[in-house]
């Protein structure tokens, strides 16, 4: 199997800048959902990351008949009982801004000793070509701080801190990010996967 063109099922601009810079050396071309007139927004209302991501590439992959990746990312907090987890991008309401999200998290959390502050994101990449579809997952640890920390990156990123590394997400730059987080873990294994095929 040869690809050559990849879509990227998402018009998430901040998660577009992180999955291109993973997937550079692939050499392949790179889509974003953006690029395309007419693609829907495919509604997230499946009650797992795996489910989300599945449905995203499977419905974009059969409206554009490009090989599809999509993925979907929750946040999971020990104390919370694994919330916002699937509903992270809408923990503060349905249209809820990243600092909506990030204001409510610190809310909850409020009071709530460092010791008991534990989280991890988790990503699920889906890719379908139309003859399978296949899921990688990427987990990365960490605590969530009681304010904000950083400028880089996006979401949760300036309350989600790293001890291996003593930084937030946003106080990474992009490669240190994508090495160590989440969705730069699941899309490596994603690399592994095509690499494999194209032999
Ligand atoms: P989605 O459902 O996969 O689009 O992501 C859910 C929400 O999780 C997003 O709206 C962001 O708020 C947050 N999120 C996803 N990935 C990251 C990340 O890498 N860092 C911080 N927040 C993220």
């Amino acid at each position: 199997m040869k690809l050559k063109k990849l879509l990227l099922a998402t018009r998430n601009k901040d998660k577009v800048i992180e999955i291109k810079h993973v997937l550079k050396d692939l050499k392949i071309e790179i889509i974003s959902a953006d690029s395309f007139e007419n693609l829907p927004d495919v509604e997230e209302d499946q009650p797992t990351l795996e489910g989300n991501a599945i449905k995203k590439a499977q419905v974009l992959f059969e409206i554009a008949g490009i090989p599809t990746v999509a993925d979907d990312t929750g946040l999971e907090v020990d104390f919370l009982k694994g919330h916002p987890g699937v509903r992270s991008s809408r923990y503060a309401g349905e249209n809820a801004t990243y600092e909506d999200n990030v204001n409510k998290l610190l809310e909850v959390l409020a009071g709530v000793p460092s010791e008991k502050r534990t989280a991890r994101f988790r990503t699920i990449v889906a890719f379908c070509n139309g003859k399978e579809v296949q899921t990688l997952e990427g987990v990365c640890e960490g605590t969530i701080l009681d304010e904000r920390r950083g400028h880089s990156g996006f979401g949760y990123d300036s309350v989600f801190y790293v001890p291996q590394f003593k930084k937030t997400f946003a106080e990474m730059d992009l490669q240190q990010k994508n090495e160590i987080s989440h969705r730069g873990l699941a899309l490596k294994k994603f690399k592994e996967l095509i690499n494999l095929k194209m032999k």
